[in-house]
C-alpha cells in the first residue's frame, strides 16, 4: 500500500448557503448537484491546505456556547439560556472541495481515502458519487473509492462537515482538522488498520495481517514478514504461503523472534518496523517492551517501576484551534517531556496519529480514551476503531473506556455495559489493561468494578481524599492511578489574585472545589506507592471549559502550560521534582509598585538557595522534597537574585525591574523543517536595556515576507482578537449597463425570475403525424423552444486599484461575459468544464490592474424575460487586515509557515 498525502490544494467555504442547491445524489449514480456535484465551480472558495478548522476563527462571542469557546459554531447551548441560544448567525456548515489527476496506470489499483479526523458530521461524494457518512468526530474513516474515479482524467471530491453537534464539553473545532491521505493497493493487498503486532521483551514476536483476495480467482499468495532495525536492517524474516478463494479475506499470522531486542524504554524509545509482503506491501511501526499495572506498587515498565507523571490534554493548541501539523503535536509531547512529564492522557477522545507516533519517538506513556462510553452501535464502532488503529504503539499503556458518565457510573446497570465494553476491546487486544475516569469515589458497584485499573478522577471527589487509602484496602486486587487531577487555575505571570480583574494568582493556589494544587496533589500521589501515577487537568491550556469564568472567557486555564505553550511557574515546580535535572527559576518577575510586599516563589531543587537583593543578602533557603520556597520581599526597583548550590555545581537566576517597552525581540522557538510544519515564533517586549517587560499587554501588529500567518495566541484566556488573519471584500458596484439600442438597463433589484405561467411552460402539440388512430395531445417542456433572442449589455469601467473578480448576483438566463472583447466565463460553464449553474452569485476571476475596461454581458434572452441578470453586479478583491495579537504578561506566540522566521516583523501599534 503507498500512503499518499492529500493535505494539498484543498478549497474551503462555510456551507449554509451552499446547501440549498444541493441534491446528495441518492437518486441516481454520479448526479448529485451543487457543491456535491462532479463539475462544480468553485473559483471563489477559500483556497487552504488541510489540517484545518473553520471554528477557530469564527468571531469570539459570548453569547457562544463558551464552554465551547465561544465560536458560533455549533447551536448547542450549555447555558440554556434565552441570550446563549439566541445567535445571529451559526456557521454550522463547512464545505471543502478539490479537484485531482489520477493517472491512467492506476487503473485495476484498489484506492483508498483516509481522513484521520473530522470534526464532526461528514459526508464524502467522488465525482458527484455518494460515498458514505461518518458521524464521530474523533475516530478515523477509510473508504474505497477506485469504482468511482476515472482514470487517466481529472477527478473531484466534494465533502460536507456539519459540527452542530458536540460531542464534549469543551471546543471541539470544526471541519476536516487532520491529515487526509490516498491509499493505493494490488487487487491482493492488506488490509488497512488490521496488522496486530504483539512483542515479549525475550524477542518473540507474533503478528497478525488480513489479506484481502479482491479478485475473481483464487490465488496463493507467498507472504513475507520481515522485522527491520531502526537502522533499517533486517533482524528477523519468515515466509508462509496463503490460499485465498476469490473475493474474500483470511487472517494471516507468523511469529518472528529478534536475537537480544533492544527495548522500547522512555529514554531511548527503540523502534522496529514490520514488514509485510507479497503482491502488495504493508508497514507498521512497534517497540519490544513489557508494561505491569501492580496492585501495590504502580507501573512498571520492562520491568523498572516507573511513576506516571501525566498530563491530561485536549488536542488544540494556539493559533491552529483543531488543526494541528504533526510537528505541533510533538512540540507539545516535547514541552510536557521537558517539564518532567511521561505520560499522556487523551482527554477526553481519541488522539490524533501524529500525537501517538510523537509519543512513541520521544518516550512518553499514553492513557487512550474512547469519545463514547457503551455498548451502543456507535459507541462500539468507536471503540474498535481506536483500539485497531492503536494497538501497535508502545506508548499506548491503557485503554480508558470513559469519564465521568454521571448518568450511570455508581449503578449496576453501568457495570454490565463496562464489563461488555471491556470484553470486546480485550478480544481486539488483551495486552493492556482497562481504567475508566471515575468522578465517584469509593463506589464499586458501577464502572470502576468493571475495569482493571481503578481510575480516580479527583481525590477530592469523594469524603474529601480520606477515602482512598480505604479503598485500596477494600479493593486490594485492583491497580490504581489518578486519571484526573489538580484543576488549579492560574493565569501565566499574575502575581497575586484578583477575581474581579479575571487574574489568577500564577502559583496554582486557586483551585476549583474538587481540585489541588501542584504539591497538594503530587504529594499525595508520592506518598502512595500503589498510585501507578496521576494525570494532572490540564498540561495545556485549551478553547472551552473557561472555569471559573465561563461566562466571560474563552479559554481554559487549566493548563500548567499556556494555550499558545508558553510555561506558567508550577512547570519549574514540576520539572524540579520529576526530573533529575538541576531547577532554579525565580518566579514571577520583579516589576512591583513601590509600596507592594512581593510573593516571590523559588522552584528548585538545589540543596540551598541564597537570595540577594540589589546586591544585599536577603536569605539563605534550603527546599524540602516536593516543595517550592516562597518568600514576601517588600519591593525595590533593581536586581533579584538567586544562586544555588547542588551537587557542588552553582546554578543562578536573575529577575530585573524593566523600565518602558522599547522593542520586541523576535525568537523562533520551533522552526519548520518538513512539509507542512508550522514554526512558532515568540515576541518579548523588552526595555531599553533588553530586559523583558513582565506586565506588557501592548498590541502588536506582525507581518511576514516570507511565507504565511496561520495563527497567533498570546494565552490570555479573555482575549477577544481574532486568532487567524482575516480579510474583507471590497467592491466596486456597476449600476449601469447599455443595451444595444441605446438603452439603459440599470441592474434591477434581485428579481424573482422563476417561469410562473403554465402557458410559458409548457406547449400542446397537434397531434403527432405517423400515429395512426393516436389521439393524444403531447405536453412537451417548451424550455428553450421558444425562438430565443440575443442581447449584449455594455458598460465601461474605469478603475485606479486592482481587482480580481467581477461579481453578478443572479442570471436569469444563459448569459456570457466577456471583459474587452474577450471571455472570462459564462454562467452555465466555467473555463474548466466546471458548472456554475448552482453556484450563486456567478464570480468570475480576472485579473483587473488599474485602467479602463468594456465589460460585456452577451446574453440568451428566453421569452417573458426581461431582467436577464439582477441584484448587483460588481468588481471585488480580498483585502487583508492589519495582523494584530496583544501582549499578555509581556509575550504573545505568531504560528507561521515558513522556512524564513527571521522574516517575522512585530511593531506595537498600541
Ligand atoms: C473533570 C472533567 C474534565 C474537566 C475537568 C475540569 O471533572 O472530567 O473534562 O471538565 O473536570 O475541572
Amino acid at each position: 500500500m503507498k500512503k499518499i498525502n492529500f493535505n494539498k490544494a484543498w478549497c474551503f467555504k462555510y456551507g449554509s448557503e451552499l446547501d440549498a442547491f444541493v441534491n446528495y445524489g441518492f437518486g441516481k449514480y454520479s448526479e448529485a448537484t451543487g457543491a456535491a456535484a462532479r463539475y462544480y465551480d468553485y473559483s471563489d472558495w477559500e483556497k487552504i491546505d488541510l489540517p484545518h478548522d473553520y471554528a477557530v476563527n469564527l468571531p469570539k462571542c459570548t453569547l457562544a456556547n463558551t464552554m465551547a469557546g465561544g465560536r458560533p459554531v455549533s447551536h448547542f447551548a450549555r447555558f440554556f439560556k434565552e441570550e446563549h441560544t439566541n445567535l445571529a448567525h451559526v456557521d454550522n456548515i463547512g464545505w471543502y472541495r478539490k479537484t485531482f489527476d489520477v493517472d491512467k496506470s492506476l487503473e485495476g489499483k484498489r484506492i483508498f481515502i483516509e481522513f484521520e479526523g473530522v470534526f464532526r458530521d461528514s459526508t464524502v461524494w467522488v465525482n458527484g458519487v455518494y460515498i458514505d457518512r461518518h458521524t464521530s468526530g474523533y475516530t478515523g474513516f477509510t473508504y474505497g473509492i477506485s469504482d468511482h474515479l476515472v482514470y487517466g482524467e481529472e477527478n473531484s471530491i466534494a465533502v460536507r462537515v456539519d459540527s452542530d453537534q458536540p460531542e464534549g464539553w469543551w471546543y471541539e473545532g470544526a471541519g476536516i482538522y487532520r491529515n487526509v491521505f490516498l491509499i493505493i493497493g494490488e487487487p491482493i493487498y492488506f488490509k488497512h488498520q488490521n496488522t496486530f503486532i504483539k512483542s515479549s521483551v525475550n524477542g518473540d514476536i507474533r503478528a497478525e495481517a488480513t489479506l484481502v483476495n479482491d479478485t475473481d480467482a483464487e490465488v496463493c499468495e507467498c507472504v513475507r514478514w520481515e522485522i527491520l532495525d531502526a537502522a533499517g536492517n533486517t533482524v528477523a524474516e519468515t515466509k508462509a504461503e496463503h490460499t485465498v478463494p476469490a473475493y474474500t479475506e483470511q487472517r494471516i499470522t507468523a511469529n518472528l523472534h529478534i536475537d537480544s531486542p533492544t527495548l522500547w524504554e522512555l529514554e531511548c524509545p527503540y523502534l522496529y518496523t514490520m514488514k509485510i509482503s507479497a503482491d502488495d506491501e504493508t508497514s507498521e511501526r512497534f517497540g519490544v517492551r513489557e508494561i505491569r499495572f501492580d496492585k501495590d506498587l504502580g507501573f512498571f515498565l520492562n520491568g523498572k517501576s516507573v511513576k506516571m507523571y501525566g498530563a491530561c490534554v485536549h488536542q488544540d493548541f494556539g493559533g491552529v484551534g483543531v488543526a494541528l501539523s504533526d510537528n505541533l503535536n510533538r512540540y507539545k509531547i516535547a514541552k510536557l517531556k521537558e517539564m518532567g512529564f511521561n505520560s499522556y492522557r487523551a482527554s477526553h477522545n481519541p488522539p490524533s496519529p501524529a500525537l501517538l507516533d510523537a509519543c512513541d519517538e520521544l518516550g512518553f506513556l499514553v492513557m487512550d480514551e474512547v469519545r463514547m462510553f457503551g455498548t451502543s452501535p456507535e459507541a462500539l464502532r468507536q471503540m474498535e476503531s481506536l483500539v485497531l488503529r492503536d494497538r501497535n504503539h508502545p506508548s499506548v499503556v491503557l485503554w480508558s473506556i470513559g469519564n465521568e458518565e454521571f448518568s450511570v457510573q455508581d449503578s449496576e446497570w453501568s457495570y454490565k455495559l463496562a464489563e461488555k465494553v471491556c470484553r470486546i476491546l480485550k478480544s481486539l487486544d488483551d495486552s493492556r489493561p482497562t481504567t475508566y475516569g471515575g468522578s465517584n469515589g469509593d463506589n464499586f458497584t458501577g464502572i470502576n468494578r468493571a475495569v482493571d485499573v481503578r481510575g480516580v478522577n479527583y481525590i477530592y471527589n469523594g469524603k474529601g481524599g480520606d477515602w482512598i487509602d480505604q479503598y485500596h484496602a477494600n479493593h486490594p486486587e485492583q491497580a490504581m492511578i489518578g486519571t484526573e487531577e489538580s484543576s488549579y487555575v492560574l493565569s501565566r505571570g499574575a502575581a497575586k489574585t484578583d477575581f474581579g480583574a479575571g487574574v489568577l494568582d500564577c502559583r496554582g493556589d486557586v483551585t476549583m472545589p474538587w481540585g489541588s494544587t501542584p504539591k497538594g496533589w503530587l504529594k499525595y500521589y508520592e506518598a502512595r506507592p500503589f498510585f501507578a501515577g496521576g494525570y494532572i487537568w490540564t498540561g495545556f491550556d485549551y478553547r472551552g471549559e473557561p472555569n471559573p469564568y465561563v461566562y466571560t472567557n474563552f479559554s481554559s486555564s487549566f493548563g500548567t502550560i499556556d494555550l499558545a505553550g508558553i510555561p506558567k511557574p508550577p512547570f519549574y515546580y514540576y520539572k524540579s521534582w520529576c526530573t533529575n535535572e538541576p531547577v532554579l527559576k525565580l518566579s514571577p518577575h520583579w516589576n512591583f509598585k513601590r509600596t507592594d510586599v512581593a510573593p516571590i516563589v523559588i522552584y528548585t531543587n538545589c540543596d540551598e538557595v541564597t537570595l540577594t537583593l540589589n546586591g544585599r543578602e536577603i536569605g539563605k533557603y534550603k527546599v524540602e522534597p516536593l516543595d517550592d520556597i516562597r518568600v514576601d520581599i517588600p519591593f525595590e526597583s533593581g536586581e533579584l537574585c538567586a544562586v544555588g548550590v547542588k551537587d557542588g555545581a552553582t546554578y543562578k537566576d536573575v529577575l530585573k525591574t524593566a523600565g518602558k517597552v522599547t522593542s520586541l525581540a523576535c525568537e523562533c522557538v520551533l522552526p519548520c523543517e518538513r512539509e507542512g510544519d508550522i514554526a512558532i515564533v515568540e515576541i518579548t517586549a523588552q526595555d531599553k536595556n533588553g530586559t523583558p517587560c513582565p506586565l506588557a499587554n501592548d498590541t502588536v501588529e506582525v507581518s511576514l515576507t516570507d511565507g504565511e500567518i496561520v495563527g497567533m495566541c498570546n494565552g490570555d484566556p479573555a482575549d477577544t482578537l481574532p486568532e487567524q488573519p482575516t480579510y474583507h471584500e471590497e467592491h466596486l458596484e456597476l449600476r449601469t449597463f447599455e443595451k444595444s439600442d441605446g438603452v439603459l438597463y440599470p441592474v434591477p433589484t434581485k428579481a424573482q425570475n422563476s417561469r410562473n405561467t403554465r402557458v410559458d411552460w409548457l406547449k400542446i402539440a397537434e397531434c403527432r403525424e405517423g400515429y395512426r388512430d393516436d389521439f393524444r395531445h403531447v405536453a412537451y417542456f417548451n424550455d428553450g423552444k421558444d425562438e430565443p433572442t440575443n442581447e449584449v449589455y455594455t458598460t465601461t469601467v474605469s478603475i485606479s486599484k486592482e481587482y480580481e473578480y467581477i461579481e453578478f448576483e443572479r442570471f436569469a438566463v444563459s448569459a456570457e461575459v466577456y471583459l474587452g472583447g474577450k471571455l472570462i466565463g459564462s454562467n452555465l460553464k466555467s473555463p474548466r468544464n466546471q458548472s456554475v449553474r448552482f453556484t450563486r452569485p456567478y464570480r468570475f476571476y480576472t485579473k483587473l490592474a488599474p485602467g479602463e475596461y468594456k465589460l460585456e454581458v452577451r446574453a440568451t434572452l428566453n421569452k417573458g424575460i426581461t431582467e436577464p441578470f439582477s441584484g448587483y453586479v460588481r468588481l471585488g478583491r480580498r483585502v487583508a487586515d492589519p495582523v494584530l495579537v496583544n501582549l499578555h504578561y509581556g509575550k504573545a506566540r505568531v504560528f507561521i509557515k515558513s522556512k524564513h522566521p527571521e522574516s517575522l516583523k512585530a511593531k506595537i501599534v498600541k
